[in-house]
């Protein structure tokens, strides 16, 4: 994402042509909340270009983007999406290479988004926890096994806490959740990443995504030969196929959008968390004291840095009005979940982490028809995955300058590169 340029005209008042983030700025990485604040306080809504030329128009108000959650008049549909940027912009890849639910609109959203609902009840997400706490031991053991052995005479380790448990903790869940082999974790993670980050580099996601296809569709070949039928979520899209109710796209489709969106939140969601931890460690002790309060603090946790900073791009297929302002058809729209969860006229003091907040109001799994899937699972894995961790290792304490710390490299997600931690017994 790029430079702000000249607004288009509107027959309301002319938006705020903000000062955008330019091309990821080490500031804006860190800290994206001054830039966020800006833009909030000047107008109900800004325009900014893209590095592929998309014309953006950025609603940061927690009461406009609530409502623009719940608007129909916004689009989601990725090849009519396409086909508009096709129409109006040169060389802008938006992605409609991969289709599934959250890049298409009613009725292709429903009946894809049925297929897999179940799987994402309470009782089956709560019937995942032990699974979810065997895979934190299995990892805090992995952790604590370095402690053990110091390289010094010192009873430390140093470790990546994103790399060496944000990361595998949810990328291990999902494989579970899918019945996918764990082992090719790796190769989920570079294609995800690439996805995900595809305005950097377009040959990259064209890569992930042919791979990606068809790695999925030999698991699908392999399984169907064998017969195998696991209880696991892939059998359920295989047998979906089989009625008639997915083709082999839509199989791919989901499965990405299963693999990204399972793990690259809630990556974010721990390394940040544990960060706000780290900064207040009065907070930490404060959870530590009572593991009950982490599902209160775990909310707080996803309105003080949301995962995902920008909810995925929409379209107004009609004029839309945002705070007096029109933004006309056919135009792109972001909606700012990191803006509206830090905005003042819904939240008291929005840029303290206060844990006993009790005000679950946030954003952070979007609304409305695309509101997440996967929301109680995330929360799941945050609560068990921070209890354990704080328990764990009491005395973790950063192993670098927190201006050193690398953040990911996307205005669109939330989260860091890797988490440096000093840990001991
Ligand atoms: C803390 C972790 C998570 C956060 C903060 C989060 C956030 C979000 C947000 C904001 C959206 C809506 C995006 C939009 O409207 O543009 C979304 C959609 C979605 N999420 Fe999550 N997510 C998390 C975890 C998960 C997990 C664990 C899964 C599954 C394994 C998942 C699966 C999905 C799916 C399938 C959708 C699309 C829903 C639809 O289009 O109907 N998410 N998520």
């Amino acid at each position: 994402m790029t430079t702000a340029t000249a607004a288009p005209r509107t027959n309301g008042p002319r938006p705020e042509e903000t000062a955008a983030p330019r091309q990821n700025p080490p500031t804006f990485l860190s800290d994206p909340y001054p830039t966020l604040a800006r833009m909030r306080e000047a107008a109900p809504v800004s325009v900014l270009h893209s590095d592929g030329g998309l014309r953006l128009w950025i609603i940061p108000r927690y009461a406009d983007v609530r409502a623009a959650l719940f608007d129909r008049r916004l689009a989601q549909d990725a090849r009519r999406a396409q086909a508009l940027a096709d129409s109006r912009f040169e060389g802008v890849n938006l992605g409609a290479e991969i289709t599934h639910m959250l890049s298409s609109d009613p009725p292709d959203h429903t009946r894809l988004r049925r297929v897999v609902q179940a799987a994402f009840s309470r009782k089956r997400v709560e019937a995942m926890r032990p699974m979810v706490e065997r895979v934190t031991l299995e990892l805090l053991d992995g952790l604590d096994a370095t402690v053990a052995r110091p390289t010094t005479g010192a009873p430390t380790a140093t470790v990546d806490l994103i790399r060496d448990f944000a990361f595998p903790l949810p990328i291990l869940v999902v494989c579970e959740l899918l019945g996918f082999p764990p082992e090719d974790r790796d190769l989920y993670r570079t294609w995800s990443t690439a996805i995900v980050t595809q305005e950097g580099d377009q040959e990259a996601f064209r890569r992930a995504v042919q791979e990606m296809g068809a790695y999925v569709l030999a698991l699908a070949d392999r399984r169907a030969r064998r017969n195998d039928r696991p209880d696991d979520l892939l059998t359920e899209l295989l047998a979906a196929r089989e009625r008639g109710e997915l083709t082999d796209d839509e199989i791919v489709g989901m499965v990405a959008l299963l693999l990204i969106g399972g793990h690259e939140t809630t990556v974010n969601l721990l390394g940040t968390s544990c960060l706000a931890l780290l900064r207040e460690p009065g907070q930490a002790a404060w959870l530590r004291a009572d593991p009950a309060r982490m599902p209160m603090a775990v909310e707080e946790f996803l309105r003080y840095d949301s995962p995902i900073c920008m909810a995925t791009t929409r379209f107004t297929t009609e004029p839309v009005e945002v705070g007096g302002v029109e933004i006309p058809k056919d135009e792109f729209v972001l909606l700012s979940l990191g803006a509206a969860n830090r905005d003042p006229a819904r939240f008291q003091d929005p840029d303290r982490l206060v844990l006993d907040r009790r005000d679950a109001g946030h954003l952070a799994f979007g609304g409305g028809i695309h509101r997440c899937l996967g929301a109680l699972l995330g929360k799941l894995e945050a609560e068990v995955a921070l209890t354990a961790l704080l328990a764990r290792f009491p005395g973790m304490t950063l192993a670098c300058q927190e201006r050193d710390l690398r953040w990911r490299n996307t205005m669109m997600l939330r989260g860091l590169e890797s988490l440096p931690l000093t840990l001991r017994r």
